[in-house]
């Protein structure tokens, strides 16, 4: 405890915040007389969906109802700023925040995440955008509660980013969007630094959570329901190496106490009523040997990996700082399917980064011909400021890039469509997690592989692993039968 009585160690803090929330939130919903409610917006990957659910168990627990329309009491952005547009888009839905909150001046608007972490962004929203009320970063997701009760006790606009984590709390409300899978985080931030990307300016640096505490988060979460967990890390596969970051440089120091990642894998599948895991996102020079043969043996690890390749050629990959070449990533991708011959294969693919030429794209389109992925997620590059390559030379004109994009998704496009169909006929293990949301007699559900797969069946089904027969492919998605 403080001299105010505030307690000081997390998560406590925040739970005597939330209470004190609770009880301010009740005052003002007694004198509108009606039920207070909020919206939450989320850009970008599974790591801000995952932040969002924090944010959401902490408004549930303070006693406001979730909906989808802005029109609500709170409104969060947990922003994403990986491509320049994100920015510009954020800055039109403000707009839009303020027209709805001349109608309800006791709307609390709040932003979060990835964009918050970048000072010039802070700046325009203090001098354009007055009325935003609470805004906070990547690092400080947990103290919603205690931002807000700063933010009623002074009506002031409250500011607090951290330039690093001080500390991960973990063990606070979170409301899953499913009661049967859920997101873990087993590690924080990027030290990577592949020269186009800014994540490692907003994230920070690698920070794994220890393997007592999330296997007791996955054993908490098992006896709650769960049955699926996704491993969540900018890069799960460089795991447990515990790093130092003094003058610019990352130093890696041995610590007994880590494990690595295919040893987490194992300890996790120990885990009796988890059914299902699976993990995103792994970078290409880090899977190991360990971590194929693991995945190989082990049934309750789903067999799709998600391996960014960004590009083909070599050269390429060399100023993207990516530390593997062309060679080495189909190499990779080889070894990977003769271990584990039905598995899918994603992947993240760039067109346009400095000094790419037609050689260099026709060597990614060589990529895509060879791998054959089962879905390709498509990017034009986009200049994030900051990071090295928006100083190189040999930016590529927008009409250059939008053709190779256009023709990149054509390829990709064909050929992930031609992939799936080699499941045609077969029966897999499917997780069922709704009703379609086309035609309500039929239930959809994901194979271990990620592939959709809509069938006849009863609701009751739902949060179930099912059999079933995967009959006609209908270019993404599958129309099956249960067995
Ligand atoms: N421009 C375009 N795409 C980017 N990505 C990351 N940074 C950029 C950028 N500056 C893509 C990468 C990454 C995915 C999450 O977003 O392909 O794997
Ligand atoms: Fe960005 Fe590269 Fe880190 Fe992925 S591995 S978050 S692309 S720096």
């Amino acid at each position: 405890m403080d001299t105010n009585g505030i307690p000081v160690m997390e998560p406590d803090r925040q739970y005597y915040f939330i209470n004190l929330c609770k009880e301010q939130f009740f005052d003002i919903r007694a004198k509108k007389n009606r039920e207070l409610t909020y919206c939450v917006t989320t850009f970008g990957c599974q790591m801000n969906s995952h932040d969002s659910e924090k944010l959401k168990g902490i408004l549930d627990v303070i006693g406001f109802s979730e909906q989808e329309d802005e029109k609500s009491d709170i409104v969060i952005y947990n922003t994403c700023t990986v491509r320049e547009n994100a920015n510009q888009k954020l800055y039109g839905h403000l707009g839009h925040l303020k027209n709805l909150k001349q109608n309800n001046p006791d709307m609390i608007i709040c932003l979060c995440g990835c964009m918050m972490q970048e000072p010039h962004v802070i700046e325009t929203i203090k001098q354009k955008y007055g009325f935003v009320d609470v805004i906070f970063g990547t690092h400080n997701i947990y103290k919603l509660a205690e931002l807000l009760n700063t933010h009623l006790n002074t009506k002031k606009q409250v500011i607090e980013i951290l330039e690093k984590s001080e500390q991960t709390v973990e063990s606070l409300p979170q409301k899953r969007k499913y009661s049967f899978k859920s997101g873990v985080n087993i590690m924080f931030g990027c030290n990577n630094f592949c020269t186009y990307c800014i994540v490692p300016y907003v994230r920070g640096r690698e920070k794994s959570r220890k393997p007592d505490e999330i296997l007791d988060e996955i054993k908490k979460l098992t006896d709650r329901g769960v049955k699926e967990v996704m491993l969540l890390g900018q890069n799960v596969n460089s795991y447990g190496k515990v790093f130092d970051y003094t003058d610019g440089k990352i130093v890696q120091i041995d610590d007994d106490s880590q494990i690595t990642f295919p040893e987490l894998l194992e300890m996790v599948c120990q885990i009796p009523k988890l059914e299902r895991v699976r993990f995103m996102t792994s970078h290409p020079k880090d899977l190991s040997d360990e971590l194929i043969e693991v995945m190989a043996t082990n049934d309750k690890i789903c067999k799709h990996l998600h391996l960014p390749v960004q590009a083909g050629s070599s050269v390429i990959l060399n100023k993207m700082n990516r530390r593997y070449t062309k060679e080495h990533y189909l190499a990779l991708v080889e070894k990977i399917r003769a271990a584990m011959p039905d598995i899918s294969l994603t992947t993240d693919i760039m067109v346009g980064f400095p000094g790419e030429t037609e050689e260099d794209f026709q060597e990614t389109l060589d990529v895509v011909e060879k791998v054959k992925f089962d879905q390709a997620f498509t990017f034009i590059y986009s200049k994030r400021t900051g990071t090295p390559a928006s100083a190189m030379d040999n930016q590529i004109a927008a009409d250059v890039v939008k053709d190779r994009f256009n023709r990149l998704l054509e390829r990709v496009n064909t050929i992930s469509n031609n992939q799936i169909k080699r499941y045609e006929g077969k029966c897999k293990d499917v997780l069922v997690e709704e009703i379609n949301h086309q035609d309500s007699r039929l239930l959809t559900g994901r194979t271990g592989e990620n592939i959709t797969v809509h069938f006849k069946g009863d609701q009751s089904l739902i949060g179930q692993i099912v059999n079933v027969r995967l009959d006609t492919c209908k270019g993404f998605y599958f129309i099956g039968e249960q067995i």
